[in-house]
């Protein structure tokens, strides 16, 4: 079947993927490989950014690269690597920073975020941080990126950013990537308040133990206007209701949403269903995670098969963008 084009993603290594990852980026990366031709990027580089990102670092690549392959990442057909093992990203990064104004960088909203966060450490690579991205999506010659609305600044910057190449050195040898806005669900954390995330400590894990799972499910937060038992609840504003819309069957939803809102089920009942459908949808995902982990080699040699791979791509657009330039042959 033909294939529409290709697709980019890129994501830093956070160790064991959560159910905000699996939800908001890993789904849509499986889904995508039934129609394009994919290239999933571990990008560690830019995971040296920050400082919780760098530590563990290989083991964090590992374990990502793990839950991806878990989860349907078909390594024959899509190309999946590790950013830092095709090193021609970084000299694309240099000569794209020469078309860089420095402001448009300070100027990012997802800098100055990136400066509040991390006060103690605005290095110059948080700052370049969108020009390696660009490189990373031209290197490949990338049609589409996925984007939620995070990094759509971040997109714009790189459609920009090939436009300046391009005009400035009178050359059609980068292509401009299409934005391919995907709905991206926010998945809240067990507080039930804000976004799963690791640094929180809000995330469920994949590849955690079913018992462990259903802890961290009993933990999470519901309707804060309910306070005893017999209340009636308000499924709308409650974060385990909308995990049971996405992991629990359509009669379930409907039981659960009617019984909830004449106290006819409890919160505690209500997450003990939620929990025990959530691990039956991730079984395959853990029985297959424990299949590939069992041979942690097998999963370096797929990072490393999709290197040569990507490397092939970005050498010969490297040889375009050298000749562009004018560096020497
Ligand atoms: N900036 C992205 C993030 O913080 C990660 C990323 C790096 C990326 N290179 C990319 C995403 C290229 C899409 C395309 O999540």
């Amino acid at each position: 079947m033909a294939k529409k084009g290709r697709v980019f993603s890129g994501a830093r290594p956070t160790g064991r993927q959560h159910l905000g990852n699996y939800l908001g980026a890993i789904k849509n990366y499986v889904a995508l490989q039934d129609d394009y031709e994919c290239v999933y990027c571990i990008v560690d580089l830019h995971a040296l950014t920050t400082v919780d990102t760098t530590e563990n670092l290989r083991q964090n690549t590992y374990e990502m690269a793990l839950d991806w392959l878990a989860a349907g990442i078909r390594p024959e057909e899509t190309i999946m690597f590790v950013q830092s093992q095709v090193p021609e990203v970084t000299e694309l990064h240099t000569i794209l920073s020469m078309v860089t104004p420095l402001g448009k960088l300070t100027d990012l909203p997802t800098f100055k975020e990136k400066v509040r966060e991390n006060p103690d450490n605005i290095n110059y690579g948080l700052v370049g941080y969108p020009v390696l991205m660009t490189a990373d999506i031209v290197l490949y010659k990338s049609d589409v990126v996925p984007v939620g609305v995070d990094q759509a600044p971040h997109l714009e910057f790189a459609r920009e950013t090939v436009r300046s190449f391009n005009y400035r050195f009178n050359t059609k040898a980068l292509i401009e990537p299409q934005m391919k806005n995907t709905e991206i669900p926010k998945v809240l954390g067990i507080d039930g308040v804000q976004k799963m995330g690791k640094s929180l400590n809000n995330h469920i894990e994949l590849a955690s133990s079913p018992d462990d799972t259903r802890q961290r499910v009993m933990q999470m937060v519901t309707d804060p206007q309910r306070m005893k038992r017999t209340d009636p609840g308000n499924p709308d504003v409650c974060n385990v209701f909308t995990m049971h819309k996405i992991f629990s069957s359509a009669e379930e939803v409907e039981m659960v949403n009617a019984e909830c809102r004449r106290a006819g089920i409890g919160c505690v009942d209500c997450k003990k269903r939620f929990a025990a459908n959530l691990n039956n949808s991730l079984a395959p995902f853990r029985a297959k995670r424990d299949e590939i982990g069992a041979n942690p080699d097998a999963v370096w040699d797929v990072l490393h098969d999709g290197a040569k791979r990507a490397r092939m791509i970005a050498q010969k657009t490297m040889d375009d963008v050298r000749e562009a330039v004018q560096l020497p042959r």
